[in-house]
């Protein structure tokens, strides 16, 4: 209800500053006796995953919270885990503004958003301050000015920051808005990238005495083919979990709507099949020998269902919690 007649003001508003703004105002509720606006205590629904246990599967995808500014506050709403980040080495602005719509007619989003961040360090100390109970993902890419061939070092960089905080890392290689970033998705490129972070994931459990699982996050955008390779490549390089998927760059389903055409990644709804269609191939490759962790278009409880169905073991939700609120949490989690 309270969601409701905020949203009605919110999407008056131009969608990024629209975002800013909230969540600034959550920073601010966040720690005074205001937090019970938006606090849910929910069920608790344990889920055991990539070794690690969840509270409940359901969490925040990565790229609303990219700086851990408002962790506490967001994991007051109830998620089990939040996904922090996508941040870079260094700090970047990201692409030009606009670049982020609305199209709501189909509860979709598209942004080009660029990994605009204030840099791994920054997120660190925002981490060290925050208190959340459930698990925290760290979700790491490369800086847009990376040559090709420092690529690798970029997301090596972030882990060794990030490792002694995370619950999970997630390496993102399927944004589309990073130039040239999803080939790394593919081929030779994937294998040296899974190899070398494979590698720094066991020289960081020596040095930290702790295991930190580590998932790759894929595009929904790949032929059967591709879909194939990834799985064997995951597999072949004992990959933790997998995250799928990111936003799509087909509009097949958004044609004509206002916005339809802006460049970017389009999630929300228009996604929700194409992501659990490729989650339940991608599960039939993996035959369990890693998780998955579904996400895209999920917007009510039956479409969470739906993803589990397809053989997720967690979920995440970003464009639906735009569109719904926290309720949409609380929904799902109450039933899940
Ligand atoms: C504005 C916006 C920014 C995003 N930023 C990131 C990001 O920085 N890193 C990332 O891995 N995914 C990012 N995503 C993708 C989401 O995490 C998620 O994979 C995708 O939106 C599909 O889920 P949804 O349909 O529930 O939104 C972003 C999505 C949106 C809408």
């Amino acid at each position: 209800m309270l969601y409701s007649l905020i949203k009605t003001v919110l999407f008056q508003l131009e969608p990024e500053l629209a975002q800013k703004l909230t969540l600034q105002q959550l920073k601010h509720i966040s720690g005074t006796p205001l937090e019970w606006l938006i606090r849910q205590s929910l069920p608790t629904k344990s889920v055991n995953c990539m070794g690690i246990n969840f509270k409940n599967p359901l969490g925040l995808a990565a790229g609303l919270d990219k700086d851990g500014d408002c962790i506490d506050v967001l994991g007051a709403m109830g998620f089990g885990f939040i996904e922090v980040g996508t941040v870079t080495p260094r700090a970047q602005p990201g692409n030009d503004k606009p670049r982020l719509f609305h199209l709501v007619k189909a509860s979709g989003l598209i942004n080009r958003m660029g990994f605009n961040n204030r840099g791994v360090d920054n997120l660190v100390k925002n981490i060290k301050k925050a208190n959340f109970g459930g698990v925290l993902g760290i979700n790491i890419g490369i800086n847009k000015d990376t040559a090709v061939e420092q690529r690798k070092e970029d997301y090596l960089i972030c882990m060794e920051k990030v490792y002694a905080y995370a619950g999970y890392i997630a390496i993102n290689i399927s944004s589309p808005n990073t130039p040239g970033l999803r080939t790394l998705q593919f081929g030779e490129a994937l294998d040296d990238l899974l190899q070398s972070i494979k590698n720094k994931q066991r020289a960081l459990q020596v040095c930290h005495q702790k295991y930190v699982p580590v998932a790759i996050k894929i595009a929904p955008d790949m032929n059967e083919a591709e879909l194939i390779q990834v799985a064997d490549s995951l597999v072949r390089y004992n990959i933790d979990g997998v995250i799928a998927t990111n936003t799509t760059i087909g509009r097949e389903l958004v044609h004509g709507l206002d916005h339809c055409s802006q460049s970017g990644g389009l999630s929300g709804r228009p996604l929700q099949l194409r992501s659990t269609n490729l989650i339940q191939r991608l599960f039939s490759e993996l035959q369990d020998k890693l998780p998955i962790i579904g996400v895209g278009g999920i917007d009510s409880l039956i479409a969470a269902r739906e993803k589990m169905a397809a053989g997720a073991a967690l979920i995440q939700i970003y464009s639906g919690f735009i569109f719904h609120g926290p309720r949409l949490i609380k929904d799902i989690i109450s039933d899940i």
